[in-house]
């Protein structure tokens, strides 16, 4: 059976002196996980954390990366860059940089296909706003982002993780219910199924105030295949019991 997958998304948080605590904590209460483990830091943090997590089981991941393969692009950072440090996720899409830096769906597609190239597995985020919900566009929504990312990726679109992150759910408290959340991911994997003979073994996380309190239950749908977690991924002792619910 495929193994869940916890994936902590710092954001822009985080400073020498923190990560290092944050780190020692979480290693300090992660024995043997059943289920894999990763964080997502800012480039500038991935070398220290690149020496903190050696040898050890949580994977070290960035939170965006170029489409470009190298050259004129000021302030970029590429796939083969964060390969150097060991990195073997990058989040892909996130809401964040579509709202705040105009990521398309092409874009993020692009993005998706360079990680690959480079040995990176992109963990491809897609979700609705809150009026696109009440319009009743979820469904629309997130299939047409998707779409994109398997058009341009063809047969490698088994490789992909996926989130499935709710904008009106992240960072704000409010969750999306087990049934709400389950409903979009078995879209998904419909999609991906069409898509894909192997796209059972892809893992669909869920993104938006996961806690840990109502991690459990999230987790324990049956195209829930672990969490992408923000806020709650910056203390140790929740995203650690974050992780012992993913079994
Ligand atoms: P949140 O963020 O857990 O703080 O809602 C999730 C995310 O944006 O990846």
């Amino acid at each position: 059976m495929k193994k869940k997958l916890i994936a902590g998304n710092w954001k822009m948080n985080g400073g020498l002196t923190a990560n290092e605590s944050l780190v020692k904590a979480l290693l300090a209460g992660l024995k043997s996980p059943s289920c894999q483990v990763a964080l997502c830091a800012p480039s500038i943090y991935l070398s220290q954390l690149q020496l903190l997590l050696a040898g050890g089981p949580v994977d070290l991941g960035a939170q965006d990366m170029s489409q470009h393969e190298a050259g004129a692009f000021t302030g970029e950072i590429s796939g083969a860059m964060l390969k150097e440090f060991g990195i073997r996720y990058c989040i892909v899409g996130h809401s964040e940089r579509r709202q705040y830096h105009g990521e398309t769906d092409a874009l993020v597609a692009e993005k998706a296909q360079r990680a690959l190239a480079c040995g990176i597995t992109p963990i491809v985020c897609v979700g609705e706003t809150l009026s696109e919900r009440e319009a009743g566009k979820t469904e629309e929504v997130v299939k047409r982002q998707l779409a994109a990312v398997i058009h341009t990726n063809g047969h490698c679109i088994s490789e992909i993780v996926v989130a499935y992150e709710p904008v009106w759910a992240i960072g704000t408290g409010k969750t999306a219910t087990t049934e709400q959340a389950q409903q979009v991911h078995a879209v998904l994997r419909g999609q991906l199924k069409a898509a894909s003979a192997h796209a059972d073994r892809i893992q669909i996380l869920y993104g938006g105030s996961m806690n840990a309190s109502n991690a459990a239950q999230l987790l324990s749908q049956p195209d829930i295949d672990g969490g992408l977690v923000g806020g709650a991924s910056l203390k140790p002792v929740d995203f650690l019991s974050i992780i012992d619910a993913a079994r």
